[in-house]
This record gives structure tokens, C-alpha cells and sequence, in this order.
């Protein structure tokens, strides 16, 4: 590949910038509007959804230390499931509004979930939910396979306003019972298996334990999905689908406060427990559908498929939310990329003439690594953009993506935005911002990036410079609170910083504006797109009786993007061996789930840590890169020969 490849400026084609929603000069002009009168802009867009109240308020916020506080639209009201379904169905009520593609396509067909039959299943689901004491408020988790089932659970907690809270179908009972406690949720909507790559997660099971930890008033409703059977428990468990048959077929919609809580999804942060991120209903919906719109550049009749999982906050973004407050056809897919073969996407983009497909650099890379074979057998010619999320995209796998998916005619877009976000933050917009490849180019309407100096937190105005990524002012789809911890809310995102909002990213721009995110400058890695809290993994080692000790760190790993690094010292009378690895690496499995197992274990009879305790994960990243040179000031180290020990161990790799 040329280094013009790497490193060039790529517009969109003219045919491709004449059909597109926002031009340059649109968006120049949308943007300074957004900036200089946010009220007046979000007054008008955010009348792209219904409410059944309308607005007077706009915006209501603060990032002051201390009394930080987030409103949109606060006296307005609406039901996110009507946005989402009820108000499509006349107009569109034959269209297909989810298109599921189930993990074996040759033992089971697609299906097209029309409008009018996603309302009459979200409805039934909605009244047995209801039925069974759910209302307003109340906390319900969801723990399922990718399939329809799943779109009708958030849509009919939405209609009756619960709040729910998808936990990843690939985390352990423990992480699954620790979000039910932490939400206090009344119920658990789960599935007797979850069919993945041709293999079955217990998630039932998996329920069982987890409920053992948790009040035994908690609900359980079970979506019989494989029909494998599974234990009973009579007066807990609820036959979601035999209730669902024998339930109305119409549901009405509660009316929420634009401000009501939607959901709430567990992510990683730098310090121990996972973090309930709050969005709220008016201003996520308004952002979630603006930014599937424009930044893809949807137009009516596109088939959109974003390739994540509903456990994760892009998967209620643009999977549900966004793609259906806009009347769209979603594809829901319950496989991996690499099952049957690794053709999968592509043959599933042929199959359902896919025209805006969305994935992470990390399954680009692995799908790479495969040969550009398995793309070139189909026909890809319905695509018309292509989007990458969850880290930077190294220029290797953007070149394969343009290449052999694109065929050179579709747009990327490098799309940087977080759980906390709602939606995105920096993103070309297709028709207006030529892209560079790796640079998430610019700020979507109403954002403000600024860049920090970290030692002194002043804003580097320069256009050239680089620092840590923070944000001047809040935007719709902005994260309200942590679930019960206000206080922990400030703290993670507003104390670092005064007055800002504080992505935790570093982040470098060029002499043209662009923003190039560097990586998170905390203790969170990133890991095949997803976030995991180095903490987390060090304390699931430390509950291990025979772990003394542990450190986790981040390296550089090709597929992942980032793996898992762990330095474990032993009690004293314990024996290294690659048996005791191999039981580590499975206790974390269990511990948390298969997406935190540390790639590498390396014996660590001591940590470098400074006088006062604190361990120096500085100097553990740079002996995990093998980067030995410029270990940095060690001075501090209470015992400097700890680090030569651990060099040693790198090297025979001990
Ligand atoms: C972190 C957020 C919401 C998307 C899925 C991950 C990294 C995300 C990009 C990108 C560079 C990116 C950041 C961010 N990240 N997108 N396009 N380029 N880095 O959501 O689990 O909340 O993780 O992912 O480090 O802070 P998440």
C-alpha cells in the first residue's frame, strides 16, 4: 500500500455529495449556528421526533464542579416507543422496520419484523410486562441474544416507562447479578439459550446463578429461543412468549418527561465497579436519530446495519433508537463475523442489500487476515457508506475496508463517541468532510471539543496541537448521572477538569482542524472496540486464593487493538506454573466474562510501586510493549531492582 494510501485526503465522490442530507457549506453554516445559538438550534431540531407535550425550554445546564447539572427540553413530554413505532405505522406500516438475520442461515430463515407487526409485539410484551407488576420507574435488566425479542424488551419498557438496562449476553452470572443489585431491578428479561457462532451460551442458567446473589422478589421472564430445556423455577419464572400470545395485541403509551430516564448501561471506568450511565428520553432520542440520519447519511428506504450488540450503547443508538425514531430498516444479527465462514458480512450485506454498514476496527482486522477472497465472492454493490467505531482505525485496516468493501466509492466514517455520549461526538459528516484515514475529522452539530493541556489544564487554542480531549458544553445526548451516585458522576467526568466535560481520551489536531483521537489517557483499555477498567480485571484476580497481588495494564495487540496484560505475584507459597495461567485466565472468565481474559500472564514476585504504595503502571505499560529504553523517572520506586526482575521475566517471557 503507497503512504499517499495512508496518509491522503479522501472527498466524497460528486454524485454521492449531491444526494447527501449535509454539503460543506451546509455544514459550516449548521455548525456555526449550533455553537452560537445552541438554544435556537436545538429548538428546531428537536422537533425531528414527536411530543405529546411540546417544549418551551430548550437547554438547562451547568459543568460548574459541585452542581453540575444536565437538562433538555425539560418540560416537554413524549414515549420514545411511539417515536419509534406508533408514529411510522401509518405511513410505513407494511415497510420493514427490523430485518433479524439469525446466527445459523442454514438451519433458519431471516425475518422481516414489519412496523405494524413491531408494534403489536412490543405491545403484547409491553402488557405482560405490566401484568406482572412493571411500571413507571422501575428498573428491568435485559440479558439476551441478539434477536427480535430484544428490540421488543427495550421498546416496551420505553412504552410503559421502565428503565432498562441491557447487560452484554457474554458476561458471567457474577457481573450479570452485580447490574441487577446495583439498578435494583425488579426483573431480568433473559432467554433459554443465546446461539452464537454456532455455539450456545446457557443464558438461563447463567440467570439462575446470578439471581441466587440477588432479592428473591426479582422476576424472571424467559424468552424460549432455542427451546433447549432449561431449569423452572413456578412463581419466578414467566413464559415470555406463552404470556406474549395470550396478551392484547395493543398496548397505550405512558407520556414521560423529556427528562424521564430511558435506560441505563453498565460501562468500565478507571476505578472499580462498573458505572450505570443514565440517558434520558427527549434529548438522546433527538441525537441518537439526527446523528443515524446525517452522519450515515441514511435516506428513506436504506437498509442500515450496524453490526454491534445491543449490550453495548452503539447497539441501542443505531441498532434500535436511532435508525427507528427515523422509520428505518435495521438489521439485527445474531451471529459473529466468522460463522459460517469468514464471509458472513458480506453475505449477509448481499442478502439483504445493505446500503450503510457500521463495524469496529477490530473485526475488520480479523476479517483482513482472511483474504480479501471472502469479500470478493459477493455482490456489494448495494453499499453506499461504510462507518468504523470503538477505536482508531489504523490505516492497514481502513485501506482493506475501502478496498475490498468500499470498492473506493463509499465514504467512511471514523466515528468517536462514547456510552456517556449517547451518540456521536466527532465524525466526518459523508457529504461535507473529506476524510482522513484514521481521523475522526470533526465535531458533529453542538459540539465543542476542546483541547487540554493535562499538566495545566489550560485550552491550547492553537489549531495544531495535541492534549486531552474534553468538551465545553453539553449536547443532547449527553449522559444525565450514575445510576444512584451523582457524586461519582462529578467526580469521573467534571473534577479532572473545571468546567469541562472530561472524555478520558488523548487526542491531537491538525493544521486542518482534523481531530485524531491518540487513546485513553486512564486506566481503561480498550479492548476489540470495548472498554474494560484495569481495576476490574486486578480485582477478579485478587479474589483468587492463591493470587497475592496484581497489576493490569493495556499492549498493543493486532486484532484487539489492545490486550489484556496482567502482572501477577503469587502468595508466598505457591508455585508458577502454565496450569495455574490457564486456571487464572478461566477465574476471570468467570469472574467477569470471556471479553476480560488476560492475553498474557506474566509473574510479577514484586510490582514497582512508589514509596507511598501506589503501584507504577507507567513503567509496567512500557514493559509490556517491550518498549525497555525509556522507562521514564524510576526514582520514586520504593525498590528499583523489582523493575530489572520484571524485564528479565519479560524477556524469557517467565
Ligand atoms: C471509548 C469509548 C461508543 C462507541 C463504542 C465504544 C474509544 C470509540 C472511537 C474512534 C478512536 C474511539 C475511545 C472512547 N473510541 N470510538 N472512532 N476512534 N477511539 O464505546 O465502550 O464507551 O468506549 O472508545 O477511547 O473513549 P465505549
Amino acid at each position: 500500500m503507497s503512504d499517499l494510501a495512508q496518509t491522503g485526503v479522501y472527498p466524497a465522490s460528486a454524485e454521492f455529495v449531491a444526494k447527501a442530507h449535509v454539503d460543506a457549506k451546509a455544514y459550516d453554516e449548521m455548525y456555526a449556528a449550533s455553537i452560537k445559538n445552541p438554544e435556537a438550534f436545538w429548538a428546531e431540531h428537536g422537533k425531528r421526533i414527536d411530543w405529546i407535550r411540546p417544549y418551551t425550554k430548550v437547554k438547562n445546564s451547568t459543568f460548574d464542579y459541585g452542581k453540575v447539572d444536565i437538562k433538555w427540553f425539560e418540560d416537554g413530554t413524549l414515549n420514545v416507543s411511539a417515536n419509534c413505532i406508533d408514529r411510522h405505522v401509518a405511513a410505513r406500516g407494511n415497510q420493514t422496520a427490523i430485518i433479524f438475520e439469525p446466527d445459523d442461515p442454514l438451519s433458519h430463515e431471516a425475518q422481516h419484523i414489519t412496523y405494524a407487526q413491531l408494534l403489536e409485539q412490543t405491545s403484547r410484551m409491553a402488557n405482560v410486562l405490566k401484568a406482572n407488576g412493571i411500571g413507571k420507574g422501575d428498573r428491568v435488566v435485559l440479558y439476551l441474544p441478539m434477536i427480535p425479542e430484544a428490540a421488543y424488551a427495550m421498546l416496551a419498557c420505553a412504552r410503559i416507562g421502565a428503565i432498562h438496562s441491557v447487560v452484554f449476553a457474554g458476561f458471567s452470572p457474577d457481573a450479570l447479578a452485580n447490574r441487577i443489585n446495583d439498578s435494583e431491578a425488579k426483573a431480568v428479561i433473559t432467554a433459554d439459550f443465546a446461539p452464537r457462532g454456532g455455539r450456545k451460551t446457557p443464558l438461563k442458567s447463567n440467570t439462575d446463578k446470578a439471581l441466587f446473589d440477588c432479592s428473591e422478589k426479582v422476576k424472571c421472564f424467559v424468552v424460549k429461543h432455542t427451546g433447549d430445556q432449561t431449569t423452572w423455577i413456578a412463581d419466578r419464572d414467566v413464559d415470555m412468549k406463552a404470556e406474549m400470545a395470550a396478551a392484547s395485541p395493543y398496548c397505550p403509551y405512558a407520556e414521560m418527561n423529556a427528562e424521564d430516564p430511558l435506560f441505563i448501561l453498565y460501562t468500565s471506568g478507571s476505578t472499580g465497579r462498573p458505572k450505570g450511565v443514565v440517558h434520558t428520553s427527549g434529548g438522546y432520542l433527538v441525537y441518537a436519530s439526527m446523528t443515524q440520519q446525517i452522519t450515515f447519511d441514511y435516506h428513506d428506504g436504506d437498509v442500515f446495519w450496524c453490526t454491534a450488540d445491543v449490550g453495548w450503547v452503539t447497539g441501542h443508538s443505531y441498532i434500535i433508537y436511532g435508525p427507528l425514531a427515523n422509520g428505518a430498516t435495521t438489521v439485527m444479527f445474531e451471529g459473529v463475523p466468522t460463522y459460517p465462514d469468514a464471509g458472513r458480512f458480506w453475505a449477509v450485506c448481499e442478502k439483504h442489500k445493505v446500503n450503510q454498514f457500521y463495524t469496529a476496527p477490530t473485526a475488520i482486522r480479523a476479517l483482513m487476515g482472511q483474504g480479501p477472497e471472502w469479500v470478493e465472492k459477493y455482490d456489494l454493490s448495494s453499499l453506499k457508506l461504510l462507518g468504523s467505531v470503538g477505536e482508531p482505525i489504523n490505516p492497514e485496516a481502513w485501506n482493506w475496508y475501502n478496498t475490498h468493501v468500499g470498492k473506493g466509492k463509499c465514504p467512511i466514517v471514523d466515528t468517536f463517541w462514547q456510552t456517556e455520549t449517547g451518540g456521536h461526538m466527532l465524525t466526518p459528516l459523508p457529504g461535507a468532510i473529506p476524510t482522513k484515514p484514521g481521523s475522526a475529522t470533526k465535531p458533529f452539530f453542538g459540539v465543542q471539543p476542546v483541547i487540554l493541556d493535562p499538566a495545566t489544564a489550560e485550552i491550547k487554542s492553537e489549531t495544531a496541537t495535541d492534549g486531552v480531549l474534553c468538551i465545553a458544553d453539553s449536547w443532547p445526548g449527553q449522559m444525565r448521572t450514575l445510576w444512584g451516585d451523582h457524586e461519582r458522576f462529578q467526580e469521573a467526568y467534571f473534577a479532572q477538569y473545571r468546567g469541562y466535560y472530561f472524555t478520558g481520551d488523548g487526542c491531537r489536531r491538525d493544521e486542518d482542524g482534523y481531530y485524531w483521537i491518540t487513546g485513553r489517557v486512564d486506566d481503561v483499555i480498550n479492548v476489540s472496540g470495548h472498554r474494560m477498567g484495569t481495576a476490574e480485571v486486578e480485582s477478579a484476580l485478587v479474589a483468587h486464593e492463591k493470587v497475592a497481588e496484581a497489576a493490569v495494564v493495556g499492549y498493543p495487540h493486532a486484532i484487539k487493538g489492545q490486550g489484556i496484560y496482567a502482572y501477577v505475584t503469587l502468595m508466598n507459597d505457591v508455585e508458577p506454573s502454565d496450569a495455574l495461567r490457564k486456571e487464572l485466565v478461566a477465574w476471570v472468565r468467570t469472574e467477569i466474562g470471556p471479553i476480560a481474559s488476560p492475553d498474557l500472564i506474566q509473574w510479577a514476585p514484586g510490582l514497582p510501586k512508589t514509596r507511598s504504595g501506589k503501584i507504577m503502571r507507567r513503567i509496567l505499560r512500557k514493559i509490556a510493549e517491550n518498549d525497555y529504553g525509556a522507562l521514564g523517572d524510576t526514582s520514586t520506586l520504593a525498590d528499583p531492582s523489582v523493575v530489572d526482575e520484571l524485564i528479565e521475566n519479560r524477556m524469557n517471557r517467565a
